[in-house]
């Protein structure tokens, strides 16, 4: 079966479980630890993975692994809790299902969330960064293969990739709640190892701010079918070559969970002006 037929059986599917006239616009995809945010939905019905014909499984143990419908700040939100990877050996068209799905259904923003390791020596662990644009150095592009006109076009312009209304947006809000937030560049390695020394040096010198092993191929998906992205990433550990220090997937989420309490209350409180910005 063809990925685009896929999609659609799978985006058929999430609709008839979700309660009718729910139509959100606003979609959100949150990354290792930050099921808290999620937790604050109100009004959810969950839709797990395996229900859905064909849906990649999320495999890391701190992704649930289901689609959450429901209230945020009182507006409907769609939010894909876990994700699947390429480290998890899962093709691109994989990796980004759900976001094309959540375009199928008239989702019209997408928040990305992820865990990311800061390269900056300024930003430190445990805080927020606005992810103002990206390196694709995970050797993939989301949109490989027999492109989907209906979707959006062969060669997509990518120059702004990243929404800087949504952005600016994000910056008031955090403003207005004394979080800090930093901006800056995320680079999506393949994984899943974590980096080298070398290369956590090859990365700071080709731009990038914060590194990590997600959400640059769902970034291309979301803007490939129209949608405006955003994306916050939780800094978990910081990464840097001349005083590294090991890093695990344990302090990762450890870490990254506290960052995302912040996150959802920086989410919560932008939503009603995300929505009209
Ligand atoms: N590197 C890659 N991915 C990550 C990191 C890191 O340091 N921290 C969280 N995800």
């Amino acid at each position: 079966m063809q990925n685009q037929e896929k999609v659609q059986n799978c985006a058929v599917a999430v609709k008839s479980l979700l309660p009718g006239g729910f139509s959100p616009k606003i979609g959100l995809v949150l990354g290792t630890g930050m099921g808290a945010l999620a937790e604050s939905m109100t009004e959810a019905n969950m839709i797990p993975y395996n229900r859905l014909p064909d849906f990649p499984p999320s495999t890391v143990a701190s992704h649930a692994g289901r689609f959450r419908a429901g209230l945020l700040a009182g507006l409907p939100v769609l939010a894909q809790e876990g994700r699947c990877h390429l480290y998890e050996g899962r093709r691109p068209e994989e990796v980004v299902m759900g976001v094309r799905i959540m375009a199928l259904l008239g989702v019209e923003i997408l928040i990305l969330t992820n865990a990311a390791g800061s390269l900056n020596p300024r930003f430190p662990a445990g805080g927020l960064m606005l992810i103002e644009d990206q390196i694709n150095f995970s050797g993939h592009s989301a949109l490989t293969g027999p492109n989907v006109e209906a979707w959006g076009p062969r060669f997509p312009d990518v120059s702004s990739l990243y929404d800087s209304a949504l952005g600016a947006c994000l910056e008031r809000t955090a403003l207005a709640l004394g979080l800090r937030l930093e901006k800056g560049v995320y680079l999506c390695t393949h994984g899943p190892q974590f980096e080298t020394r070398a290369e956590t040096r090859a990365f700071r010198l080709l731009g990038a701010d914060a590194v990590g092993m997600s959400t640059a191929l769902e970034a291309l998906a979301a803007n490939h079918m129209g949608l405006r992205v955003v994306g916050i990433s939780c800094l978990s550990n910081q990464n840097l070559p001349d005083c590294m220090a090991a890093t695990s997937m344990d302090e990762v989420i450890a870490v990254a969970g506290r960052a995302a309490q912040n996150l959802s209350r920086l989410i919560t409180s932008a939503l009603p002006d995300l929505s009209k910005a």
